[in-house]
């Protein structure tokens, strides 16, 4: 229908010393223009790896990804990717002027989410000044500024306090679903996965296959709100269940 991006019979290996590590296997999925995506799996089975591929920038060795059109990534890496030179301030601002987007126009926005992710009285300061979890703040400030067709995060919310982590993945999913963009997360935290997702594409251990795609029907509910229900407990059981017998 109207899917953005197919991932068919995808394979990635990587060789070291001379030896083969076979790390995706025969991965197929399909994202909609609109839709969230939680891939859930052990640390080590190839989640950081699969976002790298369909941003392009990590090639693969086997299968194909099928654009349908052309797309704007917003990636936001595992890894800290501040720059310790600059503030908070131009730390956020730095997708913009990389994609050439015009950003005295975003400044707005930018201060906007400063306030709602606490980080307003720091905007002047620089990376060395704030926390693992302010840090990933700005990280995800800076991705979700850019305001690509599709946002790939990756463990976007590991280094916040819980209280934190369920307010941001919250308004995360509240922005996307209001712009009407789509999201891949990739995450080992089944609770983040089923309260934020469309889809659980849940992947086995290296090499690793898809064992299930779980459709999540949230009726609507928001990420905070479907935490509190009954299904909400039914579903991350059921992949609990799989990754452990997978
Ligand atoms: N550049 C690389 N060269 C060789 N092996 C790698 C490279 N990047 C990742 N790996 C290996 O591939 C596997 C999957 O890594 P990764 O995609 O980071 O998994 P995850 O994000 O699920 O923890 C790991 O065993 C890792 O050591
Ligand atoms: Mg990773």
């Amino acid at each position: 229908m109207n899917s953005i991006l197919e991932i068919q019979h995808l394979s990635k290996h990587y060789f070291i010393n001379k030896e083969i590590i076979e790390v995706l296997k025969d991965i197929n999925f399909k994202v909609k223009d609109d839709e969230i995506i939680a891939i859930v799996g052990a640390s080590g089975c190839g989640k950081s790896s699969l976002l790298s591929i369909i941003s392009n920038l990590l090639d693969y060795t086997d299968g194909k990804i099928i654009y349908r059109k052309p797309l704007t990534f917003g990636y936001m890496f595992q890894s800290d990717t501040l720059f310790p030179w600059l503030t908070v301030r131009d730390n956020c601002l730095l997708g913009l002027k990389i994609t050439k987007k015009d950003y005295p126009s975003k400044e707005k926005e930018l201060d906007s989410l400063l306030k709602k992710y606490h980080l307003d009285a720091f905007k002047d300061k620089y990376p060395h000044n704030l926390s693992g979890g302010m840090r990933q703040r700005v990280q995800l400030i800076r991705t979700i500024l850019i305001n690509p067709d599709i946002l790939l995060l990756d463990e976007p919310f590991s280094a916040l306090d819980y209280q934190t982590h369920l307010y941001i993945a919250d308004d995360v999913y509240k922005l996307v679903k209001s712009n009407k963009k789509a999201m891949i997360i990739v995450t080992h935290d089944i609770e983040e996965a089923v309260s934020i997702a469309d889809k659980v594409i849940v992947l086995s251990n290296r090499p690793s296959s898809i064992i299930k795609e779980i459709a999540i029907n949230k009726h609507n509910l928001n990420p905070l709100q479907f935490r509190k229900t009954e299904k909400f407990l039914e579903y991350t059981n059921e992949i609990w269940e799989l990754m452990n017998n997978g």
